[in-house]
Parts: C-alpha cells; sequence; structure tokens
C-alpha cells in the first residue's frame, strides 16, 4: 500500500485547502449566536462524506444539534470500522489574544512544525483530526482499498457534553453496529515519538453558588459583621485540597484504581522532560499532588480544579461593596472505577456540609461521564500499533491521556466495542485555547496511518 504516500503527495494541496474550508466555519455548539453555523458544518461534513465514497449519508436530527451519518458496506461478512468524530468546536475568546483570526486559517511555521502547521479554532480539535479519516476514506474508495465496512458518525456537541449523542446512540444500535470504533480527537508524545492514546479520565462538572445578604452591600457599614460570599467561597474552595494536594471530599478516592509499582515503572519509560514541560508554560516549578510524577498526577490520578470563579465589582477602577453573591464552576477528572454520578453526589453533600452559617450554599452539576481504558492486547489495539510501526518506522508508546472524551465509555456500554485512539495532535497544539493549531505533517501523517489500520484490523480479525 505504498501508493498511499503518492496519492498524498498529488493530492495535499487539496487536502489542505479543503479543510481550511471547513474551518472557516464557526461551529461553536456551546453559543446559540453560532447555531446555523454549526447546521452549515454538519451540511458540510455531510457533503464531504459523500465525495469521499460513502454510499449512505445522512443528517439525523436530535434534540439538540445533528449526527452526521455515513456508510459504505462491501459485504456483510467483513468486519466494521465506525469512526467516531466531532464537527463542533470551543469558543474561540479570549479574541484578543489570537495572532490570526480564529476563523480564518492560516499556515504558519512553528519549532516544532518546521513544516507548518494550520492555525484555527477546531484545526486539532477536532476538525483536522476527523477530516484526516474522510481523506483516508477517499484513498480508499478511489483507489479500490477500502478492506471493510466503514461507518461515520460525526456529532456537533463534543464540546458541550455530548448530550444528543447519549440520546441518539442508545436508539440506533442497528444502525450503528459495529467490531471497532476508530477515533482521533486526542494526542501523541511527540513527531518523533509516536504514542497511542489507552486511557481518558472521567469528569464531573458542577458550578456553586454562595449567598450571603439579600442585597449588595457597603463594605464600610456592614464589612466585618457578615459573611462576605466572595471571601467563603475562596475559603470553601481552598479546604478542598489539603497540603499534600489530596482532595479532601470524603469517599473520592474510595474507588480510584491504583497502579502497581510495575504499571508506574512501566509508564515512566514514556520519554518526557521536566525542563521542557517548565519552559514550554514558563513556570519554575511543577505542583500537585504529593508521591506522584508529572505524568501521573495528569493521567492516572483525579483532579479537582476551579474552571472560573466570579461575583462582586469588577469594573474600572474601585468600589466597595460586599456582593450578596459568588459563584464557581469546578471540574473534577476522574480516574477508571469512580463513578461520575457517585462522585458529583459526593462533591454536593461536602460542599454544602463545610458551608458556614451565614451564607446558603447552592450547587449545580452540569455533565459528566466515565473514565476509559483499552487494554493494549486487544486487536484495534495491535492493529493501529502495527499501523504507526509501518509509517512512522517506530513502534508507538500506549500512553493514558488526561483529556475526557464521555462519549467513549458510553460507546463500550450501549454498543459493546472498544474505542481505538489514534491522536495525532500534539498537546502544544493548544487545543481550546488562542493559536490552535495542528502540523500539517501530523495531518498527512494521519491520512496515511490510518488505511494501514483497516488493514491490519481486517487481517488480524480472521
Ligand atoms: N478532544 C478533546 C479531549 C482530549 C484532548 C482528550 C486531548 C485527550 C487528549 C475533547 O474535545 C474535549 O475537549 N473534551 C472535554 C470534555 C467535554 C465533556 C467538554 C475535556 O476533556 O475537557
Ligand atoms: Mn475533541
Ligand atoms: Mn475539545
Amino acid at each position: 500500500m505504498s501508493d498511499i504516500k503518492s496519492y498524498i503527495e498529488n493530492n495535499k494541496e487539496r487536502f489542505i485547502q479543503e479543510l481550511i474550508d471547513l474551518l472557516k466555519k464557526p461551529s461553536v455548539s456551546a453559543d446559540p449566536a453560532y447555531s446555523q453555523d454549526v447546521l452549515n458544518t454538519a451540511d458540510a461534513v455531510k457533503e464531504s462524506l459523500e465525495k469521499a465514497g460513502c454510499d449512505k449519508v445522512e443528517i439525523c436530527e436530535t434534540p439538540g444539534y445533528p449526527i452526521v451519518y455515513g456508510e459504505k458496506i462491501i459485504d456483510e461478512n467483513l468486519p466494521t470500522v465506525l469512526v467516531y468524530g466531532h464537527y463542533d468546536v470551543q469558543p474561540a475568546d479570549p479574541i484578543e489574544l489570537w495572532d490570526s483570526e480564529p476563523f480564518n486559517p492560516v499556515i504558519k511555521k512553528t519549532d516544532l512544525h518546521p513544516e507548518g502547521a494550520i492555525f484555527a479554532r477546531g484545526a486539532c480539535d477536532d476538525k483536522g483530526q476527523m477530516f484526516m479519516h474522510v481523506k483516508a476514506l477517499e484513498y480508499m474508495t478511489s483507489q479500490g482499498k477500502l478492506p471493510c465496512n466503514v461507518k461515520f458518525m460525526i456529532e456537533g456537541e463534543e464540546e458541550v457534553g455530548s448530550e444528543s449523542l447519549a440520546w441518539f446512540v442508545p436508539r440506533n444500535k442497528e444502525k450503528l453496529a459495529n467490531d471497532v470504533i476508530l477515533i482521533s480527537d486526542t494526542g501523541m508524545i511527540a513527531n518523533d515519538i509516536p504514542s497511542i492514546t489507552t486511557g481518558l479520565r472521567g469528569l464531573s462538572y458542577v458550578e456553586v453558588e454562595v449567598t450571603g445578604p439579600n442585597r449588595d452591600l457597603h463594605s464600610g457599614l456592614y464589612g466585618g459583621a457578615v459573611a462576605n460570599p466572595i471571601n467563603i467561597l475562596t475559603k470553601m474552595i481552598s479546604s478542598l485540597h489539603d497540603e499534600n494536594n489530596h482532595i479532601t471530599i470524603p469517599g473520592f478516592y474510595d474507588k480510584v484504581e491504583e497502579l502497581s509499582k510495575e504499571e508506574r515503572a512501566e509508564m515512566a519509560k514514556a520519554p518526557f522532560s521536566l525542563e521542557n514541560y517548565k519552559n514550554a508554560l514558563d513556570i519554575d516549578a511543577v505542583y500537585g499532588e504529593e508521591g506522584y510524577s508529572t505524568n501521573e498526577r495528569n493521567s492516572i490520578r483525579p483532579t479537582l480544579d476551579v474552571n472560573g470563579i466570579w461575583g462582586g465589582y469588577i469594573g474600572e477602577g474601585a468600589k466597595t461593596v460586599i456582593a450578596s453573591k459568588a459563584y464557581a464552576k469546578i471540574s473534577m477528572r476522574l480516574v477508571p472505577h469512580q463513578e461520575w454520578e457517585e462522585i458529583t453526589e459526593l462533591f454536593k453533600k461536602h460542599f454544602e456540609s463545610i458551608a458556614p452559617k451565614g451564607v446558603r450554599v447552592k450547587v449545580t452539576p452540569h455533565h459528566g461521564g466515565q473514565g476509559y481504558v483499552m487494554p493494549i492486547d486487544n486487536v484495534g489495539y495491535k492493529s493501529a500499533s502495527m499501523a504507526y510501526e509501518t509509517t512512522f518506522g517506530k513502534k508507538p508508546i500506549p500512553q493514558r491521556s488526561g483529556g475526557s472524551i464521555p462519549i467513549v465509555a458510553l460507546f463500550e456500554k450501549e454498543l459493546g466495542s472498544k474505542s481505538v485512539l489514534m491522536g495525532f495532535g500534539l498537546d502544544s497544539d493548544a487545543i481550546h485555547s488562542p493559536n490552535e493549531h495542528f502540523g500539517v505533517w501530523n495531518y498527512l501523517k494521519g491520512i496515511e496511518t490510518i488505511p494501514y489500520f483497516y488493514q491490519n484490523f481486517v487481517e488480524l480479525s480472521k
């Protein structure tokens, strides 16, 4: 199948241009102002799947944004690969921190991407990575190289919790029946150190509200005599970690999977430079839970982070006021065996219990989801590993990620199949941040590697 290389060489300008066109559509699922753009993006994805050779493509309506479904069934007796990805993106803000416009893609060279990277919101997460699969399909169908059946399921609400997909999947089990799910929505260690993601963390996301007096008060007349909701909220939040940076919520660690010494030693073999890590973030020290390395802290350990906090006066100049209310958004990243709904309940109970007299506390759960692990003796994992070995010339390293794709655990529960996480982005690609980008080399390498996965999977499934 070495002709994949020449196919890419002959078509790469078009591949890049087609991705750029897709990136121009601001499909921000979180902001209703972009709802028409999100819908237009679904149409564009549909069209691209038709052109890539799917026999049947449809826009499946849901209570929220539609799911684009496509398939090419060549033989009922052959295995079926289900490709999942998302066409929605994170909001672009803070917009003033972008060096170019988030929805007007430009190609620029960077230290890690000497061949250029495409800068745009969604370049890496997930339009660029999702589109690699569309282009790999185009290659396989047009060159008579598709060795099995393929289904595509591209959703538009991943960045806001995949609620509609969670509604869709149990209602369409037969349509979505497959032997393996293939996803490119994660990263790898470096362009010369390929890795495959073998774990995702779960998530529990909550919003808290602390209410003190029934109105904003003069901080001189009342200050010192009534509970200040902002003071109280920050005190409550800081009590959620102890001096060793362990989380203090009772029961929080009860179900946490403890890795064996051997597993931790295996993990520690993955190449990692603490100096480079600190330099890249411009920090003089790392910070986290006692007793664990940086890579353990951000993958196999659960966390609790404030994602936003507000209240009181934040305008120009000074205003002497005690606000009536203070708020925070808090996320907890969970590891295998922790149940997200149970953790949400534990958080709520604990947070309410530590509120002092003089304030009222309200905890509102947002979304959540379970973590995920992929065993490396799985046929899907092996097929991916062999594919990377062919195109990178090296065996990829299995690595657990700290990120979450909550729907992956639901796929396993509802459809009974494992997901192979073939991510081609780098941590430094700034997903969710200003100046998100995706290496052109990574984009093309993904397109090159994917067809080998199909071939290997069919062979190993025999
Ligand atoms: N693609 C990311 C998740 C990801 C990125 C996993 C890199 C591993 C490595 C996905 O789009 C995402 O952002 N997920 C959210 C959760 C979701 C419920 C909003 C996350 O991890 O914060
Ligand atoms: Mn994503
Ligand atoms: Mn994302």
